[in-house]
């Protein structure tokens, strides 16, 4: 099973000068989501943003699907801060809350879609036993704090290792790929089995962000030939 592919722009390496016209040449090409990147600095040793940024990303594309990834303790404490936000998907990280299914839950009563992340060391059958309730796996491909990190191969085996469970379930949560994502990448990615692609750097990094995303679309598009 291959789902359709989608690529999410995390907006931690936009230009926070002109955040909203950075989403919206992404709007203009194409994009559906929005990867926004929640740093507490305690889960991760650095400091992002909060609900705040993620309502002006909500105001800048009001279609726009908005993709939250909380690295953060006490995830329970936010989560109607950031669906009042605009959050259409809210993550929480399974070494961060020490009742997982709870959080889910609650992320689920809101009545918005649930993720479960994954650091790039913790076995990814640790989250197995909540895979029947959410709705997308994020496999962290680096150590989550910091965009603009090299790729962990590693990443392939537990791509695989998803992959075989989801099909074995038959389940249909996604697969999102998250930390070092560019070109030279996305396409084995995608052959791999994921199915989401997150893309900090590689997107807003480049010196014109149209032609990549185009780029982009289309080594997933010679990836499913
Ligand atoms: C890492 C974040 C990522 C990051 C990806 O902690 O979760 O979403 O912004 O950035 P790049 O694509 O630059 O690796
Ligand atoms: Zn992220």
């Amino acid at each position: 099973m291959h789902l359709q592919p989608i690529i999410a722009p995390s907006i931690l390496a936009a230009d926070f000068t002109k955040l909203g016209d950075q989403i919206k040449i992404c709007a203009d090409n194409g994009i559906t989501w929005i990867h926004c990147d929640i740093m507490d600095g305690h889960f991760v040793p650095n400091i992002s943003y909060g609900p705040m940024i993620v309502e002006a990303a909500r105001k800048a594309y009001p279609a726009g699907f908005m993709d939250v990834h909380l690295m953060i303790y006490n995830p329970d404490q936010y989560t109607d801060a950031f669906v009042k936000a605009g959050a259409d998907l809210i993550s929480v990280h399974v070494e961060a809350t020490p009742h997982l299914h709870r959080s889910v839950q609650n992320i689920k009563n809101k009545g918005i879609q649930a993720g479960v992340a994954v650091n790039p060391a913790t076995p990814v059958q640790q989250v197995v036993p909540i895979l029947s309730d959410i709705d997308l796996v994020v496999l962290m491909s680096v150590n989550p704090g910091f965009g603009g990190q090299k790729f962990i191969d590693t990443t392939y085996e537990r791509i695989h290792e998803l992959v075989e469970i989801r099909q074995k379930r038959k389940l249909n949560f996604r697969i999102e790929i998250d930390g070092g994502v560019g070109p030279d990448n996305i396409s084995a990615l995608y052959k791999a089995g994921a199915d989401t692609f997150v893309a900090g750097s590689s997107i807003f990094g480049a010196n014109n962000i149209p032609l990549r995303i185009q780029e982009l679309k289309s080594l997933l598009h010679s990836g499913t030939t």
